[in-house]
């Protein structure tokens, strides 16, 4: 049976996330006033739990591994000082498409358009690297019940709407094998309002048949 790992649910949200905010933001008629208002107020929260993913692996996750692989965790955090570049730059640039003249806004969106893809390719490829790098070393170092407990301390320093958002984009990112055992778990330790937000969100999030499968699977 395969180990418990950190990363692949949360990256697969954040892969969801990055495909369907590129999809827009590349389609997305700037000179229309409306179109251009909601692509930019869209892309704010993204660019927010992308910033917030990092921060937690830093505080949460990476002091936990650095004692086994100081190198490693360097390069990871060096990684995540790029990043950190990139989002304010993308930040920036939904700003000033914000800000910008009607004639002048198309440019603008193009730009933006720009800086997203040079964030989207970098971090992507961040995601991978990290796949590849820290999941074995945890698993080589942490039994897992330890990885429980670290994954324990995430979802307990995370704000409950926090928790929803990213839920949410699991369920737009994980296949049914996952969702199944996610919802599994989630049916035997959380009190049943949490669970009645959690089948709001997958009703919210899947289409009709395959949210009925996941959900009779999970016994939700
Ligand atoms: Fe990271
Ligand atoms: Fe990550």
């Amino acid at each position: 049976m395969s180990r418990p790992d950190l990363f692949t649910a949360i990256h697969k949200a954040i892969r969801a996330m990055v495909y369907d905010a590129g999809g827009r933001l590349q389609t997305a008629d700037f000179a229309d006033d409306r179109a251009a208002t909601t692509t930019t107020a869209d892309l704010i929260p993204v660019l927010s739990l992308l910033r917030e993913h990092h921060h937690t692996e830093e505080e949460i996750v990476f002091p936990q591994v650095r004692p086994f692989d100081e190198t490693l965790i360097d390069g990871l955090e060096a990684q995540h000082e790029t990043i950190e570049t990139l989002l304010t730059i993308a930040g920036d640039a939904v700003s000033a498409t914000e800000t910008a003249e009607p004639a002048s806004r198309p440019d603008a969106g193009a730009e933006l358009n720009k800086r997203f893809n040079e964030l989207a390719a970098f971090y992507l490829e961040h995601l991978a690297h990290e796949e590849q790098t820290i999941v074995p070393v945890m698993w080589e170092h942490f039994t897992d019940e330890g990885l429980a407990a670290i994954q324990k301390a995430i979802m307990a320093s995370a704000k409950p709407q926090l928790v929803l958002d990213w839920l949410g984009w699991m369920f737009r990112g994980l296949n049914r094998q996952e969702l199944v055992s996610m919802l599994s778990d989630a049916k035997a330790s959380l009190p049943e309002p949490a669970l009645e937000g959690i089948r709001d969100l997958g009703a919210a999030n899947l289409e009709p048949e395959r949210w009925a499968v996941i959900r009779e699977q999970a016994g939700l």
